[in-house]
This record gives structure tokens, sequence and C-alpha cells, in this order.
């Protein structure tokens, strides 16, 4: 059943919290109130999250605040997993010694010029594998497949092992932070986690005997020129999980969120099998519609005053991109998925210097998901089932599952 927005007006503000299933199921219901009664809202664990888009914009590119990672200062009081992440968002930084991000960025410019045909060829076979089924689910038999394929050639897993490796890493069911360890820390991985880490250390050896032009050996060549206190054999491991994680996760997300969007907007659906020219403005459309990253956490380096709330050095801030790309003051009309729509400045990948490094790429990948499946399937429906939100991480908006029924294949 539909939420109103009335029903949302019984829960005080106060009583905000992510794991309230309307929340879950519907945050454009409880941001809209926020955005208007609380824009600066300090939830009951003691972090803000921010709802305006104004706001939003200027907290990221803020000196005032550390993102979380990326240049966060003080690390002593994190758990040691959370540190080792911090640790490989932090050899991403634009401006560190070591330069692990312009690997990166050159890897994923490459890959858009040069991978585009097989990620075309990638999309067909799988859609060309489900033909005549009469129901499949859209995640676990395309988004998932697809996105974990792309990004794993960008990374530079051998075709031969993509598939296998995809099933193990599916059975993770995106939990690819529990793979990230601490050093000098024994490892506690069991079952799927173990055979995903022990399959990149083979990987890296493989690499360093015979690089290639792909992202792992370009990383092993930085890492070699680099200080080995600055990124240990256990460091890139770590760094090649948040990869994974940010290049699959994200994205198998945006196919998921993206699909259901154009089921709920039918003419949207059809303009866009009729003229696929519109592709390009209609993923940016889908990318502030129902954006896979719902929040980007900000540490308070200063106090900040903003809109008379008083935010303390240290406290955590959540800066609301799903609320911000919904609010009205820069987006006529927000809750319209309207894919001719003026191309925006939305915060689906943040905004500033530490902005997703794979922004293009993503744009690219999602235009052909979405319009290889547009071309193979004439006609689907959402199937009459609730559907279930994930919930952790709780950063992340999208769908443990999208059965589709009444599958028409051209
Ligand atoms: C629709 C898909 C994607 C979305 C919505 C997305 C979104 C984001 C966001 C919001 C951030 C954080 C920015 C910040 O901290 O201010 C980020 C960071 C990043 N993204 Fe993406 N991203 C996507 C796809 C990709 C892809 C395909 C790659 C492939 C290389 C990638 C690589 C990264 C990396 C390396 C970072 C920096 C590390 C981090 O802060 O997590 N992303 N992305």
């Amino acid at each position: 059943m539909h939420q109103t927005a009335n029903s949302v007006s019984n829960h005080h503000p106060k009583q905000l919290s992510f794991s309230d299933n309307a929340m879950v199921d519907n945050p454009y219901l409880f941001y809209h109130q926020l955005r208007e009664t609380s824009p600066v809202y300090q939830m009951q664990q003691g972090r803000w999250l921010i709802s305006r888009y104004a706001n939003a914009v200027s907290l990221l590119n803020s000196p005032q605040c550390d993102h979380w990672g990326q240049n966060l200062r003080d690390m002593s009081r994190l758990h040691p997993t959370e540190a080792a992440l911090a640790q490989c968002l932090q050899v991403l930084a634009p401006n560190h010694a070591v330069p692990f991000r312009q690997a990166v960025h050159s890897v994923v410019a490459r890959a858009l010029n040069e991978q585009a045909t097989a990620m075309t060829h990638r999309a067909d076979a799988l859609l060309q594998s489900l033909r005549d089924r009469p129901h499949i689910d859209a995640m676990a038999d395309y988004a998932h497949p697809f996105t974990f394929g792309s990004i794993s050639q960008v990374i530079g897993v051998p075709e031969a092992d993509i598939s296998a490796l995809s099933e193990v890493v599916g059975r993770l069911q995106g939990n690819y932070l529990s793979c990230v360890s601490a050093e000098n820390q024994e490892n506690l991985l069991q079952g799927d986690g173990q055979v995903f880490v022990d399959y990149l250390h083979r990987l890296l050896e493989e690499k360093r005997r015979a690089p290639q032009t792909d992202l792992i050996s370009q990383l092993i060549q930085v890492a070699e020129h680099a200080d080995p206190d600055v990124m240990s054999e256990a460091g890139l491991i770590n760094l090649l999980i948040l990869l994974f994680y940010a290049g699959h996760q994200n994205m198998m997300n945006f196919i998921g969120n993206a699909l259901l969007a154009l089921f709920q907007h039918p003419d949207s659906c059809t303009a866009l099998r009729q003229d696929p020219a519109l592709m390009d403005k209609a993923i940016i459309e889908l990318l502030r519609f129902d954006s896979p990253v719902q929040y980007i956490l900000l540490i308070a380096r200063e106090a900040i005053t903003l809109r008379s709330q008083v935010i303390a050095p240290g406290e955590e801030i959540l800066i609301g991109v799903g609320a911000a790309n919904r609010d009205p003051e820069v987006f006529e009309n927000p809750d319209q998925l309207d894919i001719h729509r003026r191309p925006t400045q939305h915060l689906a990948f943040g905004a500033g210097i530490f902005r997703c490094i794979g922004a293009q790429l993503a744009q690219r990948q999602g235009g052909i998901a979405l319009s290889r499946f547009l071309a193979h399937i004439t006609d689907f429906q959402v199937a009459d089932e609730p559907l279930r939100w994930r919930t952790t991480p709780m950063v992340q908006r999208g769908l443990y599952a999208l059965p589709l029924a009444g599958l028409n294949y051209g």
C-alpha cells in the first residue's frame, strides 16, 4: 500500500530511524518533512542529517568538514576494520602524496572508450540467456552479473574467472566491507569472503608476474614506487575490495532503482524505447530520482553554525543525497521522473573534489545496461509482491530482488 504524506506527519522528526520500515520503503516522504521542518536535524544517535540541497553542497565543499575516510584526521576512535577502510579511502584522496587516485582515473577513462563494446556484449549475452523465461529477478539475473562483470574487467579479472567469482561475491550479498582486514589482525574471514580474498591474492601475484594495462596492474605499479608503509600487501587487497564495492554495488543498485522507476513511469519508458538518444539525459534524471547512494558521511572539523543549529567539532554529519536531489528549491516538481528535464547538478555522485571517481563510467555503463535491457525486453511488469530494500550499508538504496513478470522478448 502506498503511503500518503499525511501518514508521515504522525512521525515526529526525533523518531526518525533508518531501520523504520516506512523510512526504508519510501524515505522521500520523510525527507520532505525534514526539509520543511528541520533541515539541519539531529538524530537520536547524535548524527546530523542535512536535507536541503544548498546546505548539502556547501558542506560537501567546506573546509570545515572532513570526508569520512578520504581526509579524516582523527582515526583513533575507529574500530580496526573501520580504520583499515578509512586508510584505503585516504590513499584515494585527491591530494594524497602517492598517485592512486590518478591511476584509477586514467584506467577508468580508458575503459570508457575501450570497454564500451565489451560491456554491450556482456549485457546482450546475459539478456539472451534469459530469453523466454517467464519470470526473472532483474537484480540477480541481470544487474548483478552485468555490473560485477564490467567492474571486474576494468580491474583486470580474466574473463574466464568472472562468472565463478561473480557467484561467490553474489552470495556475500553486498557485504564487501566484511572482507576488509585490519593490519596485523588475524583474518577472521570464512566461506565466500575467504574465497574472494584468496582469489585477489592470487590475482595480485599473477599481475605482478605478467602486468597488463588493467587497474590492478596500474595500482601494483604505483604501490611499488611508494613507501611500503603507505601501501602494504593487505592494504592493496583492501583497496581492491573497495574498488569492487564502489564499482559494483552502487552500479547494481542504480540499475535496479532505474528499472523500477521506468516501470512506475511507463510514459518515460515508452519515450526511451521510441528515442534511444534520450538515454544520456534519462540516466542523469534516474540518478537524481532514486539515488543509489543516499548519504555521504562528513565529520565537523570545527563548530559549524547552520540554520541556527550548532554542530560541534567531531560530530558526524550525514549529507542527505536523496533528500537534496528532491529539493523543490532546485528541482521543479522533484517527485516527478522527467527524462526531458534539463540536465541537473544532482548529488548522486557527491560534489567537489571528492566526487565519485567513476561517475562517467557509471553513466556510460548505466546507459548500456538500460538500453540493452529495453532492446531485448519489449515489455515487463514488476511482480505484484512486496519489494524489499536493503538496510545495510545504510548509506545505500538498493533492492534485494526485483522480480519481473509479463516479460515480452522482442
Ligand atoms: C551509479 C553508480 C555510482 C554511484 C551512484 C556512485 C556514487 C559515489 C559517491 C556518492 C561517492 C562518494 C563521494 C564523496 O565521498 O563525496 C563515490 C566515491 C567513489 N566512487 Fe562512485 N559511484 C558509482 C559508481 C562508481 C564506479 C563504476 C566506480 C568505478 C571505479 C566508482 C568508484 C568510486 C571511488 C573509487 C570512489 C572514492 C572512494 C569512496 O569515497 O568511496 N564509483 N561514488
